[in-house]
């Protein structure tokens, strides 16, 4: 029957899409345009500022807004605008960013040593112009073991909300979720919080009630126009160190190259407290400290780096929290939904969900979502066979297929933490390469037994009174596991008897859900005040400063540090100047 095949399942998971939402009237769009970003082709070759941030992502934006209130700031980006360009605007465009791969896309796809396909940002904004929309603190556990000041941790979240957090409507088919998480013992009913609570919650999201994102970048209406320039198609190839006699050596300016390949310098202007801060992200952070000359030595003279500081923790300590998900096929229909309800288990495992029909539009907008070939989590043939052609017939393929055997929604669990680390190592001297990394899912028992057992309580949602009306009777656990591993999600080799083994189906269908972190760690790279140890005037923040990914999902509080560390240097250099 049409169930077994792997057609109707790709379909169907196309079908469900992630992310798939009225078009609404353009009247709602975010159409920021600051008068303090510009090109880097019209930067001068040489220019002086107190701050230099590198990456405008999800960290860094904040960050700079915030510094640019009391002190002179250059945020240099190599990626584009995201304002007016529907694929990061647009709800139902989430496939479409990260189908293009295009070198002026949003989105840099790479593909870990693991086999999993992934992403990572190029444009102002960063990740949160690509992610799922999922907002979500950090728990006040997690705040008190990163040892930071609970108080401006709240403020700087507070500050976030104000401009690009919402609370999610949620519909029937969540509902349905969300009950059946209760209903399994994921409790008690939290109702709508952004708070890491155990139980069952709505959480916000940074889509508004029209669908449209509201990114990072909007964080840049907080920022002093006097004190800020943005630049972007600013790549960043270098932080220059000085160094005297035997002394540390001290970060003082970076060279950068426009979108024509014409170099630039900036140096930061004469000053103890001034600074270089690399937020470039989890790929990005530790790539461009190896770039410049910190890492492990043996790495870089073998790629021809000259050596500021021998380094062996650049790289190291990177993961990727594991995504498992099972498609439940729906006899009902079912109402097109994101993240929004997630269960926060007692044992370390997060469930969320997310549901849908696509055909609704026609052809032209159909977008395949987070499971679709063009993204290039699935398909079935192997990687070297992956044609631009044999994609496009497979999608052809499920274009064909009938509506109502695409009706349904995927329930997903993510691991916390996770134990799991693996490490990245330079391919290039070229900062718009992606190094290759290694991410080791499940290598450590712990992060297994944490997928099976989020497995049994999705188990037990498909299987309550709640969701009752949205599976079929006859579809067992086992089959629905059965179906969804027909679906080749990474470039993993399948085992056809998975359905006996819940670890086999963890190890088998894994997936990224894109919270990867590490590389640069707190105690490895640098120090709590988030300074690089070992060289004076470099810090980096952003997430790969993490050693677990924060909250069920962490671009909330990766907004939240760059305020926070905003704030707080801020404060050490108005007490500086005042003393
Ligand atoms: C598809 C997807 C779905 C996700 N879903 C969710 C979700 O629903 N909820 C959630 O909370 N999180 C989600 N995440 C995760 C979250 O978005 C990331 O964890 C977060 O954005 C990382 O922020 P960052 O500041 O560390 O890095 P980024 O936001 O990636 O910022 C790094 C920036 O640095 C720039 N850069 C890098 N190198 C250089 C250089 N050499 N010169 C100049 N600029 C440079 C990059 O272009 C980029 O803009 C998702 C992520 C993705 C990709
Ligand atoms: C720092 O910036 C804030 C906000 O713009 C301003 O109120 C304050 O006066 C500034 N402080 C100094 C010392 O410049
Ligand atoms: C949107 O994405 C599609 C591919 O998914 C691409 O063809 C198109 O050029 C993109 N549009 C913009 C404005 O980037
Ligand atoms: C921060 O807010 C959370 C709720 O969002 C609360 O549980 C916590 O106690 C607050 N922390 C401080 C230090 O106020
Ligand atoms: C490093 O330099 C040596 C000597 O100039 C050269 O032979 C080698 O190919 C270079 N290696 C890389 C990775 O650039
Ligand atoms: C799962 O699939 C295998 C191979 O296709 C089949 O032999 C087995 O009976 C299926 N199990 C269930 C529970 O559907
Ligand atoms: C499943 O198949 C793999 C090989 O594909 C085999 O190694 C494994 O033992 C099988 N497991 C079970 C439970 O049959």
């Amino acid at each position: 029957m049409v169930l077994a095949s792997w057609r109707f399942l790709a379909a169907a998971f196309a079908a469900v899409l992630f992310l798939h939402g009225s078009r609404a009237s353009d009247e709602a769009y975010p159409t920021q345009s600051y008068s303090f970003v510009r090109n880097a082709i019209s930067a001068p070759p040489l220019s002086y500022y107190d701050y230099i941030v590198i990456g405008g992502g999800t960290a860094g934006c904040p960050l700079a807004a915030t510094l640019s209130h009391n002190a002179s700031v250059l945020l240099l980006e190599r990626g584009s605008s995201p304002y007016g360009n529907r694929n990061i605007t647009d709800l139902d465009a989430f496939g479409a960013a990260l189908s293009d791969l295009s070198p002026s896309s949003p989105s840099q796809r790479f593909i870990s040593e693991d086999g999993v396909i992934n992403a990572r940002a190029r444009v102002l904004g960063g990740g949160s112009c690509l992610n799922a929309g999922f907002y979500s603190r950090a728990a006040p556990q997690y705040v008190r073991d990163v040892g930071w000041d609970g108080k401006l941790v709240n403020e700087s979240y507070a500050w976030v909300e104000r401009l690009v957090a919402f609370e999610a409507k949620i519909g029937q088919w969540q509902t349905a979720v969300r009950d059946g998480l209760l209903e399994s013992g994921v409790v008690p009913d939290n109702g709508f919080t952004y708070d890491h609570i155990p139980g069952t919650k709505v959480g916000g999201t940074i889509f508004d009630e029209s669908g449209h994102r509201h990114t990072a970048a909007d964080l840049l209406e907080y920022a002093d126009p006097k004190g800020i320039a943005v630049l972007l198609h600013a790549s960043v190839h270098k932080i220059l160190f000085k160094r005297k006699g035997t002394s540390r050596p001290v970060a003082h300016g970076v060279v950068f190259r426009d979108s024509t390949g014409a170099k630039h310098r900036a140096y930061l202007r004469r000053g103890p407290r001034n600074e270089i801060i690399v937020s470039s992200g989890a790929l990005g952070s530790p790539q461009l400290l190896m770039l410049s000359g910190l890492g492990p030595k043996a790495h870089l003279q073998a790629h021809n780096i000259s050596l500021v500081l021998d380094q062996p923790m650049v790289g190291q300590g990177m993961s990727d929290n594991p995504m498992n998900a099972v498609f439940i096929p729906s006899p009902n229909p079912v109402e097109v939904s994101l993240i929004q309800v997630v269960g926060i288990t007692p044992f370390g495992s997060f469930i969320e969900a997310a549901s849908g029909e696509n055909f609704a539009g026609g052809a032209s907008t159909k977008d395949y979502g987070m499971f679709s070939p063009k993204i290039g989590q699935l398909a079935t043939l192997p990687p070297r066979q992956r044609t631009p052609e044999a994609l496009a017939k497979a999608i052809e393929d499920m274009d064909r297929l009938e509506q109502a055997a695409l009706q349904g929604g995927f329930i997903l669990e993510k691991i916390t933490g996770p134990k799991s680390t693996g490490h990245m190592e330079l391919r290039s001297r070229n900062p718009n390469d992606n190094p290759s990394v290694t991410f080791n899912y499940f290598q450590d028992p712990d992060d297994l037994r944490r997928c099976v057992e989020g497995l049994s309580t999705i188990e037990r949602v498909i299987e309550s009174k709640a969701f009752a009306d949205f599976k079929y009777d006859a579809m067992t656990f086992a089959s629905l596991l059965n179906l969804t591993a027909s679906a080749p999600v990474n470039l993993l080799p399948r085992h056809r008897n998975t359905s006996t083994s819940l670890e086999q189906y963890c190890r088998d269908s894994v997936m990224t859900i894109w919270h990867y972190h590490g590389g640069c760690q707190v105690g490895m790279v640098v120090d709590r005040d988030y300074r690089v140890l070992g060289v004076d005037a470099l810090r980096v923040i952003d997430g790969s400063t993490f050693n677990h990914s924060p909250g069920t999902n962490p671009q909330a509080t990766v907004m939240m540090l760059g305020r926070y560390m905003g704030v707080k240097i801020l404060n050490e250099r108005l007490a500086s100047e005042a003393s």
